[in-house]
């Protein structure tokens, strides 16, 4: 594949492609980007510092009255989901405050009996736990003030799959995806989702091949299994694109309708993941990817009347395609853009940068600066009131929370690993800004009511972990200096990130 257009400009770029010996030579640009690192870092010191005051070691901060709750099963979201971004944001006090603790997680009790999310569970907990594994004994080593916890992060991994592993015990081996601990049972649902079924194996995989123990990767390279073959025929509209309901005892699909929204999302990230993390295992599910990529583009891909040259991808009931997408969406540009440059195909990574290109819109188009939880773009469908905000936007706006999702800037950070353009940078800095400004309150930042109010409308009181997680990762990472772990703009990555934002080392090279 040739990337002469892009070459040609990272010749005279900084930081991610210049050669080693040039980093000591900054120009103001790179300068310009360290001091917007250093920025996202105070901001992620700030939102930490309010968590573990009010809130630690529960699951998040509410930031305006000071108080916390558990969504997560009372183990501790933030903490957990904290750790992989205070180890590339290299701040070793908060890593070894949450190193002390992970040791004494106790996966056996739920808070409150909750339901526990198996999909949930292994992205935010098991995958941080891995990831800093990964980072500690690798590229991070040296932040550990006590190895024993380090070599703690894989045994409390493995202890939460031993005990969340029941799922997995039904007819087919799809798991159910709500535990009931306390009686190893579930909520009795019948079905379970494409994302939540095929967002495990990253996850479940690595902790195979660190473990040295199959079982883990096996259950859930099962359970795909059936969404790699999809039955009956019908439940694939186009190649590669399925529905979203599995039914759990049979293995069928129950329904024909999906696309790149939650609930199926991903799945499809995870294809190609699969295939960055293992080649040589995966090269099945790295077909599936480019299926569904080349039917996406042929099928899915949608411009609003009033915005011609704006790009969303339309969901699909069978062959009749809905034009609604929200924030969730927005990793597909990034994910077109991994895939293409993994497999040394521009046209994916130009497609990528067109969806790209449309989210930054849901972005600047709002008075916050910040794009909305949900929006169509179908012109025969627009809500009263929406119409002048249509013509100019190119969308309508169908839920207008922002919950501090990271898709846009995920997408961003993507787009600037494989062009070097500095563009994406700036946008990802207005995206921070945004959101730094708007969503800041009390002790931390809040999800916000309206993107399209002045100040954000209302803040809603909680601070979620994956802002943690995603948002201050990538909004750092897409600043900061080059690192093993960052993507790769040759598409040679050594790490892959979870759908959660923590970086695993891929397998095949010792850590
Ligand atoms: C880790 O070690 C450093 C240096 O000895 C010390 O200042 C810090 O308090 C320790 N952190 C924790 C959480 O134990
Ligand atoms: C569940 O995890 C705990 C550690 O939190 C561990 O002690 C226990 O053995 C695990 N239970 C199972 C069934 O593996
Ligand atoms: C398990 O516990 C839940 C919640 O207490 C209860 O609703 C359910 O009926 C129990 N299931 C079984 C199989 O005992
Ligand atoms: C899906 O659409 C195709 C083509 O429009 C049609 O032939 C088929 O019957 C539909 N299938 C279902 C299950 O609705
Ligand atoms: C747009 O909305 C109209 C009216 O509900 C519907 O008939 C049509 O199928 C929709 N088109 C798309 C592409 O979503
Ligand atoms: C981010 O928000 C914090 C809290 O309001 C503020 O102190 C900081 O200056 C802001 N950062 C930038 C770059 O504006």
């Amino acid at each position: 594949m040739r990337f002469a257009t892009s070459l040609t400009a990272l010749a005279v770029l900084p930081g991610i492609f210049a050669a080693p010996t040039t980093l000591g030579h900054r120009t103001d640009s790179t300068s310009s980007a360290s001091s917007r690192a250093d920025a996202v870092k105070q901001t992620f010191q700030i939102a930490w510092n309010g968590y573990q005051k009010y809130a630690f070691p529960n699951d998040e901060l509410h930031p305006v009255s000071n108080s916390f709750s558990n969504s997560r099963n009372g183990w501790g979201a933030s903490a957990a989901d904290a750790i992989t971004t205070a180890i590339v944001m290299d701040l070793p006090d908060i890593v070894n405050v949450i190193l002390n603790y992970i040791p004494t997680i106790n996966w056996g009790v739920s808070y409150q009996n909750e339901a526990v999310s198996l999909f949930e569970t292994t992205i935010r907990y098991m995958a941080g736990m891995l990831s800093a594994y990964d980072l500690l004994n690798g590229p991070c080593s040296g932040m550990a003030n006590n190895t024993g916890n380090v070599a703690q992060l894989l045994q409390q991994a493995q202890n939460l799959a031993n005990n969340l592993s029941y799922a997995f015990d039904t007819p087919t081996g799809i798991p159910s995806n709500n535990l009931i601990l306390a009686n190893r049972s579930n909520d009795g649902s019948t079905t379970n989702s494409i994302a939540t079924i095929g967002t495990l194996v990253l996850e479940w995989t690595r902790l195979s091949d660190l473990t040295g123990n199959t079982k883990y990767g096996q259950l859930a390279q099962k359970a795909e299994s059936y969404l790699l073959n999809p039955q009956p025929s019908w439940a694939q509209p186009w190649p590669g694109l399925v529905g979203t309901n599995v039914d759990i005892a049979s293995g069928q699909f129950a329904d024909a309708s999906g696309g790149w929204n939650g609930g199926d999302d991903s799945f499809y990230e995870y294809l190609i993941k699969m295939y960055v993390y293992d080649s040589s295992r995966f090269g099945t599910y790295k077909d599936r990817w480019v299926a569904a990529a080349d039917s996406t583009i042929n099928y899915l891909a949608s411009h609003p009347s009033s915005r011609p040259d704006l790009t969303w991808l339309a969901a699909f009931n069978n062959q009749t395609t809905n034009e609604n997408s929200g924030h969730l969406a927005c990793f597909d540009g990034g994910n077109f853009i991994l895939g293409g440059l993994v497999l040394k195909k521009q046209q994916y990574v130009d497609f990528g940068l067109s969806l790209v290109s449309g989210c930054e819109d849901t972005y600047t188009q709002t008075l916050t600066g910040i794009g909305p939880e949900g929006f169509g773009w179908n012109s025969s469908t627009i809500p009263s009131g929406q119409e002048a905000f249509y013509q100019k936007a190119g969308f309508y706006i169908t839920s207008s929370q922002y919950i501090l999702r990271p898709e846009v800037i995920e997408s961003f950070y993507y787009a600037y690993r494989a062009t070097g353009d500095t563009k994406y940078q700036d946008w990802a800095w207005n995206a921070f800004l945004a959101i730094n400004s708007t969503t800041h309150v009390g002790s931390g930042y809040s999800e916000i009511s309206n993107v399209n109010a002045a100040n954000g409308g209302s803040f809603l009181d909680f601070q979620d972990s994956f802002f943690f997680a995603e948002v201050l990762k990538y909004s750092y990472l897409i600043q900061a200096a080059d690192a093993v772990y960052q993507v790769n703009h040759r598409g040679a990555n050594q790490f892959v990130f979870n759908t959660e934002a923590h970086p695993f080392k891929v397998a095949g090279t010792p850590i």
